[in-house]
């Protein structure tokens, strides 16, 4: 049988990352760095080339894929990635909601976003034993989600130009996620108010972005009160005044922190702003907001 494609973006999370934790709202945007994984049928099992480490979530999307349908085969898969791994940029989200899309188109099936997106979630679910939905749906349904926990999710209409700088350090979401709490255990009435605020912020955010104003200063906010959280670093701090510098209207730190990476909106300054984080020696990505989540591909 032949090749069968598909395509599924990275995501950054714009807004509200950690105080989502606490059932803050956030906003997470897909990018327009993909992922793509090629399945053909082929005698025998699986076999999977990849120049990545997400291979245990193609094994489990494809085991799930087979659940689902209740049916199997042999299968080939390739898998080539604009996304930087373990960066906090949902690459393996993006390469678990690809897997299964193709997957299942060669077997056959078009499964329809809602499948894909909750097959994602339990990839990562039973991969890393713990996962919020934000990175599998931002890769199923692109745009700009806006995710309030325990409701569903709304879509917000906003192109923003984005440049993503990558500290090139790995880190982990699970960790960093223990140390807010344990900060907020120890001086609950100062970090619960950040905590808040951040809420705030991000639904100020989609009331601004919504009517297509500057999100610069409160991106600008959202940093500071990370740090304040104590998920900022050095070389987070130096790419987000960077940026700033080169003529971003709006830097932070995106995701998790400790290390991964910061987004900068910088309209207009795309340009100089991925210059300028080159010239802190890390990788600098040119990334708007991509309308589109998972595809198949032609
Ligand atoms: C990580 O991308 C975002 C966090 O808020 C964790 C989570 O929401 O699961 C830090």
């Amino acid at each position: 049988m032949a090749m069968v494609a598909a395509s599924a973006p990275g995501k950054v999370i714009l807004f509200g990352e950690h105080a989502v934790v606490y059932g803050e709202p956030a906003l997470a945007g897909a990018i327009s760095k993909r992922v793509r994984v090629e399945v053909a049928r082929a005698p025998g099992g699986l076999r999977i080339y990849s120049d990545n480490k997400d291979h245990r979530y193609v094994e489990k999307a494809v085991e799930l894929v087979f659940n689902h349908l209740g049916r199997s085969s042999g299968l080939t898969l390739r898998i080539t990635s604009e996304l930087p791994p373990a960066s906090g940029l949902g690459s393996s989200a993006a390469v678990s909601v690809a897997t299964i899309a193709a997957t299942a188109k060669a077997l056959g099936r078009e499964l329809s976003k809602e499948e894909i997106s909750r097959l994602g979630h339990r990839v990562e679910l039973e991969v890393q034993g713990a996962a919020s939905p934000t990175d599998t749906l931002t890769a199923t349904m692109g745009g700009v989600l806006y995710i309030q926990p325990g409701k569903k999710y709304t879509w917000v209409k906003a192109s923003l130009p984005l440049v993503v700088g990558c500290t090139g350090i790995e880190r982990s979401t699970k960790q960093l996620v223990e140390q807010v709490r344990a900060l907020r255990d120890r001086y609950p009435e100062v970090v619960l108010p950040i905590i808040k605020n951040i809420g705030g912020l991000t639904r100020e955010a989609k009331k601004r972005l919504e009517k297509g104003g500057d999100i610069g200063d409160l991106m600008n906010i959202n940093h500071g009160l990370l740090v304040a959280l104590g998920v900022g670093n050095e070389v987070l701090s130096r790419l987000v005044h960077a940026a700033r510098a080169a003529g971003a209207r709006g830097a932070k730190i995106t995701g998790a922190g400790g290390g991964g990476c910061i987004i900068a909106y910088a309209p207009g300054e795309t340009k100089r702003v991925l210059e300028a984080i080159e010239a802190q020696g890390c990788v600098a990505l040119d990334a708007g907001i991509a309308s589109e989540g998972v595809r198949l591909e032609k």
